[in-house]
């Protein structure tokens, strides 16, 4: 394969133009508020109910009207253990189908720059902790979720091949679990710490003494903060110019049986917890490697953990009276 030297312009943001497909997601309506702030003037977003990025001929529709310079591509099907093993099919193949036409299509209409937006789920399922970008490919995905990793993680060798072949500036970030105000709380699709902090409230309000959780509370895990991963993937956007992958975290750790100690505090519900072996636990551990985001493209996460999960909660406790009062 031949291999051309990237083409790199630097990124203005009042005059670049801007796809962000997920743009209204949870992630991607951050990453929007962060371009806003950089300045952009012409940020297009995509709805999956107007344009649906797994057809071809919406794609090149939606090119051709959005001219982007810069595309960030956070569209995605996404959902925590219970939503990918009972859609492991949809998981890959909107995921992958998505990811192949955002960026086939960035090349062919000339966008300059393509960040694609993967995940720690596309890391082996027993990767030495913490995970550095070298291992990703040293192993199989924790099952339940290897769907899903790897549909994000042929992004990753899609942009490489494309860098080498056309000199496309075309770049993959791999973001841990991420959480804050706006998360899906929806206990079909959610993720772990929503889910934990509903069942919590749900508990004190209908004053349960105990609580059931899945799995056994022994794995452990690594948070983002939203605002925090948003300001990651505008970083990397700007300053990043190169298609080896970049992890991006907070380089915290904890177990299921931590976090919901400190939910538990935080929401104030003085119950016990019952674990339900009989669940899956997924991933052992979770903990990624952060030195290269942060000598790449100089990001550190700077919210804790605790100061996270209690703007969270006090979104979602504000969300649902908003909900309750309408
Ligand atoms: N949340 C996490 O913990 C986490 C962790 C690591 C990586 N990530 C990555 O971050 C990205 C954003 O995740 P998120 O949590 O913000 O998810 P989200 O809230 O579910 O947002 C995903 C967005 O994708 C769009 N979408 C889905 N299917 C589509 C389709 N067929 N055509 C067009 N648009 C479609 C949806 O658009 P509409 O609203 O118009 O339907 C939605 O707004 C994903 O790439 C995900 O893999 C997330």
């Amino acid at each position: 394969m031949p291999h051309l030297k990237t083409v790199v312009h630097p990124v203005v943001w009042p005059q670049e133009r801007d796809l962000v497909t997920g743009g209204a997601g949870f992630v991607g309506s951050y990453v929007v508020e962060k371009l806003r702030e950089k300045g952009c003037r012409t940020i297009v977003i995509p709805r999956s109910r107007d344009c649906d990025l797994r057809e071809a001929a919406d794609v090149e529709r939606l090119y051709g009207q959005a001219r982007p310079t810069l595309v960030i591509h956070l569209a995605a099907r996404v959902g925590g253990i219970g939503a990918n093993a009972r859609h492991p099919g949809k998981f890959f193949y909107d995921n992958a189908m998505m990811g192949l036409l955002v960026l086939e299509y960035a090349r062919r209409s000339g966008a300059r720059k393509f960040l694609g937006v993967g995940t720690i789920c596309a890391y082996p399922k027993l990767t030495p902790v913490p995970f550095r970008e070298s291992d990703l490919w040293n192993g199989y995905p924790e099952e339940t979720n290897a769907p899903y990793g790897l549909a994000k993680k042929l992004l990753l060798v899609q942009a490489q091949a494309y860098a080498a072949e056309y000199g496309l500036n075309a770049v993959t970030v791999f973001p841990t679990n991420l959480y804050g105000p706006g998360d899906n709380f929806d206990p079909e699709t959610s993720h772990v710490i929503p889910a934990l902090i509903l069942k919590c409230l749900q508990a004190k309000e209908a004053n349960l003494p105990q609580v059931t959780l899945w799995g056994s509370g022994r794995p452990s895990r690594e948070f983002l903060f939203v605002k925090d991963a948003a300001e990651a993937i505008v970083l990397a956007a700007e300053r990043h110019n190169d298609p080896e992958p970049v992890n991006i975290g907070s380089g915290m750790e904890i177990k299921i049986s931590g976090l919901i100690r400190l939910i538990a505090r935080l929401t104030d519900y003085r119950g016990e917890f019952v674990y339900d072996t009989s669940k899956p636990d997924g991933q052992p551990r979770r903990h990624l490697d952060t030195t290269r985001a942060k000598e790449r493209f100089g990001f550190a996460a700077r919210t804790s953990l605790e100061e996270g999960l209690r703007q969270t909660i006090e979104w979602y406790r504000a969300h649902k009276m908003a909900v309750g009062a309408g």
